[in-house]
This record gives structure tokens, C-alpha cells and sequence, in this order.
């Protein structure tokens, strides 16, 4: 199973000026459209609770495992969104053993962060865009030291590009 982060940054490294902040507040609608394609395409999304309270509802066709240690998410049909506190290696080989093919990391840093940490993640879509903040959010919150192989750069827009990396194990 194909593990993939996909992010937005901004061309100084953040992905938000503070944890309140969506990603649709600053980025661009050809990086959403791109985030919507690739998302449904995986079906299954894994992203900390603190992602999740900036999105609040379902996605159409995809199901989101909110990484959470307190919380519930009840309200929502378990096709759709689930809580889910264990580890997150057991996460991924239950999925794996389930026959799930891919599955797309969506932030924020603390599991994005975590799961390079585990050696979990083996390609990464590391979306730029033309904004600076300057402070705030950077992608990864510990220090790492992992090489990539760029393998493509994907043309959203002649503002926009995606940088799509392989993991070098
Ligand atoms: N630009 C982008 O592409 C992008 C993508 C994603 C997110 N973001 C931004 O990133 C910011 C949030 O990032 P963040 O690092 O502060 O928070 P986060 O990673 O989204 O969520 C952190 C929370 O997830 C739970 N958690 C973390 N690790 C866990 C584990 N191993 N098991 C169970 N639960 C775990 C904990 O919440 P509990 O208290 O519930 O246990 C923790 O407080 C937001 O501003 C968001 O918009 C940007």
C-alpha cells in the first residue's frame, strides 16, 4: 500500500499562520481541484484532529480517519469520518491488510511529522504557492533528516506547482 503526504506550503515552508487557519483561506482553487482529484482517487484521508475542526464536515466519497486521543466524531456515519487513537502503524497494516491501496496523509505538522518519523510515507505532493508568512506553521515540528527523489513537477498553474518526491528508504 502506497502511503503519500500531500501538502500546500508556501514558498517560505508553512502550511498556515496559526492552527485555526483552513488551507482554503489561502490557497489556490487549482491546488483544491488537485487535492479534490487526488483524494477521491485514494478514497481514505488520515489527518490530526486539530485539520479535521478546520474542515468540520465530511468530504463526498472519501473516508477521513481523524487522529484523536479525546475526541468523538458520533454526528458523522463512520463510512464518512471515524476517530481513531492507536498507533498509527497498526492503522496503516490494518489498512494495508484490508486491501486499501493508497492512502493520503492531509497534515497537519504533528502527523505529517509522525509519520515521517515512523518511515511510513513513501511519496510526498508538496504543492507551492506564491505566498509568504513569514511565521507560523512550518510543514514538520521536529527535526528530520530524510532524502527525496523528485520524480515529476505537476504544472497546476503558471503560478502553482506541485513537487511530487518519492521517500528514499
Ligand atoms: N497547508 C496544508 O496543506 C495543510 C494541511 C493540513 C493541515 N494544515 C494546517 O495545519 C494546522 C494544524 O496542524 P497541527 O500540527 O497543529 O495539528 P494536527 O496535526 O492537525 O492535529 C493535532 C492533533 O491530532 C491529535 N493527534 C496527533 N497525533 C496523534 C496520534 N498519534 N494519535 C491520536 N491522536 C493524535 C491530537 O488531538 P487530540 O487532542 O484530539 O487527541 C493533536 O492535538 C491547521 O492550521 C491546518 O489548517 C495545513
Amino acid at each position: 500500500m502506497k502511503v503519500s503526504i500531500i501538502v500546500s506550503i508556501t514558498a517560505d515552508g508553512f502550511i498556515a499562520q496559526n492552527k485555526e487557519q483552513s488551507s482554503l483561506q489561502w490557497t489556490s482553487k487549482e491546488d483544491t481541484k488537485f487535492f479534490v482529484e487526488y483524494t477521491k482517487k485514494v478514497g481514505v484521508l488520515i489527518m490530526g484532529s486539530t485539520t479535521f475542526e478546520t474542515i468540520n464536515r465530511p468530504l463526498p466519497n472519501r473516508k477521513i480517519i481523524v487522529l484523536t486521543r479525546s475526541k468523538k466524531y458520533d454526528q458523522f456515519s463512520p463510512d464518512q469520518v471515524v476517530a481513531e487513537g492507536r498507533e498509527i502503524k497498526e492503522i496503516i497494516k490494518e489498512l494495508e491488510a484490508s486491501g486499501q491501496q493508497e492512502v493520503a496523509i492531509t497534515g497537519g505538522a504533528s502527523i505529517y511529522t509522525q509519520f515521517m518519523k515512523e518511515k511510513l510515507v513513501d511519496e510526498l505532493y508538496l504543492t507551492i504557492e506564491p505566498i509568504v508568512f513569514g511565521s507560523g506553521i512550518k510543514l514538520f515540528n521536529e527535526a528530520l533528516d530524510q532524502k527525496l527523489e523528485l520524480v515529476e513537477m505537476i504544472d497546476l498553474s503558471g503560478q502553482t506547482k506541485v513537487l511530487h518526491y518519492k521517500i528514499i528508504q
